[in-house]
């Protein structure tokens, strides 16, 4: 049943310009499931992922967050509806500060749900220790503990 799906894809197609990564992807994710999407190198899961999260617009498909169709949404609207992502490349704000960079992933949850920074800050205790740093200057792996936060503080779907 389509309602009880939490993703549903099908038949998406995109990529960048002329060129088709992706070749009628068709998915159905239950709420609780997890899915891991694994393929070689260059194979299309990042182009995957930004597809749907609306980073890049697909040619043909379409994408169901909860029974309801986001395929022609931008991608702000689709963190607000509970999408979040976190980048292969980390991809912080280099220049907000670290509790800049969270806050940037609470406006995703706005409305939706109430921000749980203890939550985050249990997972990564640098983040609390570091909230005023800028993202830039820290270490390759707390930038990427950073990415997660702030998609965890979002509260994704
Ligand atoms: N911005 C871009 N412009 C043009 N082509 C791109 C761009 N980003 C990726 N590609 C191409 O799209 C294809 C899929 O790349 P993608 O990044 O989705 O692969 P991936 O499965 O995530 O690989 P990896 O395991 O290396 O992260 C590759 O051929 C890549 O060269
Ligand atoms: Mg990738």
């Amino acid at each position: 049943m389509t309602d009880e799906l939490l993703l549903q894809v099908k038949g998406l197609r995109g990529g960048y310009g002329a060129e088709t990564v992706l070749q009628g992807v068709d998915l159905n994710i239950a709420p609780g499931e997890i899915v891991a999407v694994i393929g070689r190198n260059g194979v299309g899961k990042s182009t995957l992922m930004r597809t749907l999260t609306g980073l890049l617009r697909p040619s043909a498909g379409t994408i169901q967050l909860a029974g309801r169709d986001v395929t022609a949404e931008p991608a702000d609207r689709r963190a607000r509806a509970g999408i979040g992502y976190i980048p292969q490349g980390r991809d912080v704000f280099p220049d907000l500060t670290v509790r800049e960079n969270l806050l940037v992933g609470e406006m995703a949850g706005r409305g939706r749900v109430k921000p749980d920074y203890e939550q985050v800050y249990r997972f990564f205790p640098i983040l609390k220790e570091r909230a005023r740093q800028r993202a830039g200057t820290l270490s390759g792996g707390q930038q990427q503990q950073l990415a997660i936060g702030r998609a965890m503080i979002g509260a994704p779907v």
